[in-house]
């Protein structure tokens, strides 16, 4: 019994370790048409916890958040988008590729629970498919997006859709939420919700309920505001959540081309033949001597005379040498009051003689300079 149960336990080990380690589910859908993928917590649950189901005996219910991206991308694709209202709710994968070409999803669970992740690969490969030339999109107020992504509620939705246009042969080729087309968040109260948009498309023209859309009549019914019924005969909703506002119908007709525009006219992107190259003519000489004597002669003239009359009046006017005098005496004074402070018992200094008499080595005059102190006594 044991050996048993062992040998289980190694065979679930064993598949968990070659299922988890690349868990990849591949989709081939067309362009053009709804994708819906929904991420079951129940899945990533078994991946977090794969044997209590067979210990325990029970399955947690762990609250879970998802993370999807394109690999090696920060996020996703442009036409695939993801919601998830709550944790304790599934996720879901929906938009409609626009081009063919392989994504390759990346998608982490992170239970909120135990903070474990585990990671799942998805490849969607679209593949071109002919476009559905009539194109309806329908507005439903009392729904959120989640609520209308469950593929048993899209099949309800598209069964009205269906009796409305008289056709079975209808796709659902766009589910958006409104809050994405500038749509506002509802108050958090029974009864409001942020509404989803629907296109549908077939090849089937449009029924004449819908062509009493493009009506005059209806336009201006819908524009005075006045809360437009849809027409009895019309009124296709079994569900009254899924029931679709009669005023916000638009009708895509896409069977019918615009023209491309004209192609610009081509130049030949050549120059005409004109002869030969002519250089244009060199400009005249121009004569630079009188701009060079008034901005290089005329200052430098100037400066010379500046010079010399600086010179005649220092050298040869008597207030010159005065001045030329007085510096060397500053000079002289600074020289001996240095050497003063080397030692004691000097003579006075020269600066108490008389000017000229001191430094022109004539004779001491009659008046004692000894005898005169240097600071007055005090009276
Ligand atoms: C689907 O709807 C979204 C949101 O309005 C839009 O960006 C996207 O182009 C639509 N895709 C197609 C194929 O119409």
């Amino acid at each position: 019994m044991a050996g048993n149960r062992s040998w289980t336990f190694f065979l679930t080990v064993c598949a968990v370790s070659v299922l988890g380690a690349d868990a990849e589910i591949k989709f081939s859908i067309p362009v053009g048409k709804l994708f819906t993928h929904e991420l079951m917590r129940e899945t990533f649950q078994n991946d977090f916890e794969p044997l209590s189901k067979l210990y325990a005996g029970r399955l947690y219910d762990d609250p879970m958040v998802f993370k999807c991206n394109l690999q090696n991308f920060p996020d996703l694709p442009e036409w695939l988008r993801f919601t998830q209202r709550h944790p304790y709710d599934n996720g879901f994968l929906y938009g409609t590729p626009t081009a063919p070409g392989k994504s390759i999803i990346e998608i982490h669970a992170i239970n909120k629970r135990s903070y474990e992740t585990t990671r799942q690969l998805l490849i969607i490969n679209a593949v071109a498919e002919k476009r559905l030339p009539f194109q309806a999109e329908f507005f439903i107020k009392l729904r959120d997006i989640e609520r209308v992504l469950p593929s048993p509620v899209q099949d309800e939705i598209k069964q009205d859709l269906q009796r409305l246009w008289k056709t079975e042969a209808l796709e659902i080729v766009n589910i958006t939420n409104a809050l994405d087309r500038g749509g506002r968040v509802p108050l958090p109260l029974a009864g409001h919700f942020e509404g989803v948009y629907v296109k549908v498309g077939s090849e089937q023209y449009f029924s004449d309920c819908l062509l009493m859309v493009l009506t005059a009549e209806h336009q201006k019914q819908c524009k005075a505001g006045a809360k437009t019924r849809i027409p009895g005969e019309c009124n296709f909703c079994s569900i009254p959540s899924n029931c679709i506002t009669w005023c916000k119908i638009e009708l895509f007709d896409l069977s019918r081309q615009a023209p491309p525009p004209p192609p610009p006219t081509m130049g030949p992107g050549i120059l005409e033949a004109g002869g030969e190259f002519n250089p244009p003519e060199s400009p005249p000489s121009r004569d630079y001597f009188p701009d060079y004597i008034v901005t290089v002669i005329v200052p430098l003239i100037l400066a010379i005379i500046l010079c010399a009359l600086l010179a005649y009046i220092m050298f040869c006017r008597r207030e010159g040498v005065i001045q030329l005098y007085h510096h060397h005496t500053i000079h002289g004074d600074t020289e001996e009051l240095r050497s003063m402070a080397g030692c004691r018992g000097v003579r006075p200094p020269m600066s108490t003689f008389p000017m000229f008499d001191a430094r022109t080595g004539q004779s001491a005059p009659p008046l004692h300079s000894d005898s005169i102190p240097l600071i007055m006594p005090q009276q």
